[in-house]
């Protein structure tokens, strides 16, 4: 393992300041007193650096809002995104099953190698695409917004609140991060890690840059084909 790695650990608390209560006590050596700080296993550093946003989000998504039963079906529309991909591997090691909406007929098979048990292209994700998703839900069923990648309105039909029961939920991982115990963050981590060590969840990078490189780093995030990521050795 890398000197970086070995420095490495996830912060299950996600506090800001409380970070500073890691003391750089020698070359590779941490001195702590958070307990909430874990030791991470072997594994590529970029997939862990992106471990404490997407895949706490697609975890959460998938067992904080309903609780699904082993072989339950979840439908998701930007499944090719970060969150996306997250929620086809986090689905299969739940017994979960996924369909799985997409813009672009080129990620089909890529979607179909993550794991996604269905995969289907609807060019109208935005605004009326969460109608689409609640006219395959069944009675009673949920719709979780959690990005605006399209930034338009969501356009949904009145008869699935009416007639069908469904309802529509937000989610923030922020809030969740606020609210939740040590031991429900530390329970999350603990699924989580092995999944991101074994590069079962992992997120396409498309370059790194070293922190004085902004410039060509936001050029290349305004493009698609994976993250940006700064690293001190790219
Ligand atoms: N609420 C929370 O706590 C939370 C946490 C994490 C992320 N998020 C949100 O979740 C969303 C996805 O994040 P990510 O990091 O997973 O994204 P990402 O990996 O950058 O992927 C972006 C996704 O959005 C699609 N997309 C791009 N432009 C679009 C448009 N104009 N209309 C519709 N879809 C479009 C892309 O499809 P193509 O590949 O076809 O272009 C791709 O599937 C973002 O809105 C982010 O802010 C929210």
């Amino acid at each position: 393992m890398s000197p970086w790695a070995r420095a490495s650990g996830i912060c299950t608390k996600a506090t800001g300041p409380s970070c500073l209560s890691c003391i750089r006590a020698g070359p590779n050596v941490y001195k702590t007193g958070a307990p909430w700080l874990r030791p991470l296993p072997p594994g590529d550093i970029n997939q862990f650096a992106m471990m404490g946003v997407n895949p706490p989000t697609a975890y959460l998504l998938l067992t904080n809002i309903v609780k699904l039963p082993r072989g339950s079906w979840v439908i998701q529309n930007g499944a090719n995104s970060g969150v996306g991909r997250a929620i086809v591997a986090i689905a299969k090691s739940l017994g979960l099953r996924t369909v799985n909406v997409v813009r672009r007929h080129e990620v089909i098979t890529d979607m179909k190698e993550l794991g996604g048990d269905v995969v289907v292209v609807d060019g109208s994700v935005g605004d009326t695409s969460p109608m689409n998703l609640m006219g395959c839900l069944s009675e009673s069923g949920v719709l979780v917004s959690y990005g605006g990648t399209s930034r338009k309105p969501m356009v949904v039909h009145p008869g699935s609140f009416i007639f069908k029961r469904q309802k529509v939920r937000g989610f923030w991982l922020y809030y969740r991060y606020q609210s939740a115990t040590l031991d429900e963050i530390t329970a999350m981590f603990d699924h989580l890690t092995p999944l991101v060590a074994a590069g079962t969840i992992a997120t396409p990078v498309a370059a790194t840059y070293r922190f004085d490189q902004v410039r060509e780093a936001v050029t290349r995030a305004a493009q698609s084909g994976g993250k940006v990521l700064f690293t001190p050795n790219p």
